[in-house]
């Protein structure tokens, strides 16, 4: 951080499409990376829509060749999704991957794309730079904004026998090529945009307040904040409105460029155990702890969240660099409150006698590294609780 001498890496895909109409660009990528027969991963939810038909389409002029659709993307898929889609990968004889949907189906991609490759298990790339060469070329369209995956080095995987959250972290499984049209967008519901969008806000905030962060970072970051604290709450009142969509299919690009390599923090590493145990959706996990965790962590970092009470909009003139950070704190504690995400853990079926199981699981989750103030595992146990 700042005043410190020290070495940063970033991490980015090569390609990166935005704007309207965009997604029909993908067969173009398709073929500029040598693929001849696709493999589309995404959900049931896709192909009722129509949208997966429609992409399956578009490749299918663009390339003159079938596509190979698989389905089963489940929220927080598996090993077994991820060995289901790779058998018939394998079987069809694909050479290139194309997902369709949000973190899930990107995140189940990078799996397949890993086990293609590669053979094995999952739980052989659990870890950091485990994957030991490349994976085949990944085209992510997405259709949510955003859990980031459509630019990121991670796929987080489930595994429901522990009942927890595994993050394979490898900068060989990034996407090739990441595509956001928020005209795929619009059709997403107000609870689905409110939780991705505070999704991306727990990225931007958490990756500002990284003890990785870097000017890199700080500035997607921060431009991410500013995007999402002005224009997630129209596109949740209003899912036609264009331009909001389009602003919030930047800011969560920007805001997965920025923690890819800038790392998380404790909403993270405490929202993934809740998704394992729980199987409760990502980012209204992280939207319920975010500001608990900032309030935790004000005291290490009240500079940068007096930063964060600026570029969302609040007035903090006049006011100590402390009282300004607690500004931010309750100006996110507000956005989560105004876009309808419960505000207890409790109302989610969070028991307090998991607690102490949950903060364990926290407490070997690596989003925890970069925290600008580290906890023990008493204090992750309260934090859930003031949460509950
Ligand atoms: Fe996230």
């Amino acid at each position: 951080m700042a005043g410190t001498r020290r070495q940063s890496v970033f991490f980015a895909p090569p390609l990166s499409l935005f704007g309207p109409g965009v997604h029909e660009r993908t067969a173009a990528q398709v073929k500029a990376v040598g693929g001849t027969r696709p493999f589309l991963c995404t959900d049931k939810g896709m192909v009722q829509a129509g949208i997966s038909d429609h992409l399956t389409g578009i490749l299918r002029k663009g390339l003159g060749t079938d596509v190979v659709v698989y389905d089963g993307v489940i929220p927080n898929p598996t090993d077994a999704t991820a060995q289901e889609a790779v058998e018939l990968f394998r079987r069809e004889g694909c050479d290139v991957l194309v997902s369709l949907g949000g973190g899930s189906a990107h995140d189940c991609a990078k799996a397949v794309g890993i086990l293609a490759a590669h053979g094995g298990t999952v739980d052989d790339y659990v870890g950091l730079d485990r994957v030991p060469g490349p994976i085949p070329p990944l085209v992510a369209v997405n259709t949510t904004a955003g859990t980031g995956s459509d630019v990121t080095r991670i796929a987080v995987l489930a595994d429901p026998e522990k009942r927890a959250k595994r993050p394979i972290i490898d900068w060989k499984i990034t996407p090739t090529a990441a595509v956001n049209d928020p005209v795929l967008m619009e059709g997403m519901p107000p609870a689905l945009t409110a939780a991705t969008g505070l999704d991306a806000l727990t990225h931007a905030v958490e990756a500002y307040l990284s003890t990785s962060a870097s000017p890199v970072s700080d500035a997607l970051a921060l431009e991410a904040v500013a995007l999402i604290g002005r224009w997630l709450p129209k596109a949740y009142a209003d899912g036609k409105n264009g331009a909001a969509r389009e602003k919030m299919a930047y800011a969560q690009h920007l805001a997965g460029l920025a923690f890819n390599s800038a790392g998380l923090g404790y909403a993270h590493a405490m929202a993934h155990p809740l998704g394992g145990r729980y199987d409760l959706p990502h980012g209204v996990c992280n939207a319920v702890l975010l500001p608990h965790v900032l309030d935790f962590v004000l005291l290490a970092a009240w500079e940068r969240l007096a930063r964060l009470a600026r570029v969302l909009g609040e007035a903090v003139e006049g006011l100590t660099e402390r009282r300004a950070a607690e500004r931010a704190v309750e100006a996110v504690r507000r956005l989560v409150r105004e876009l309808g995400v419960p505000e207890r853990l409790s109302s989610l079926g969070v028991r307090d006698q998991d607690v102490p199981e949950l903060a364990r699981e926290a407490q070997k989750d690596p989003s925890r590294w970069t925290s600008p103030r580290r906890a023990s595992e008493a204090e992750v146990e309260a934090l859930y609780r003031r949460a509950l």
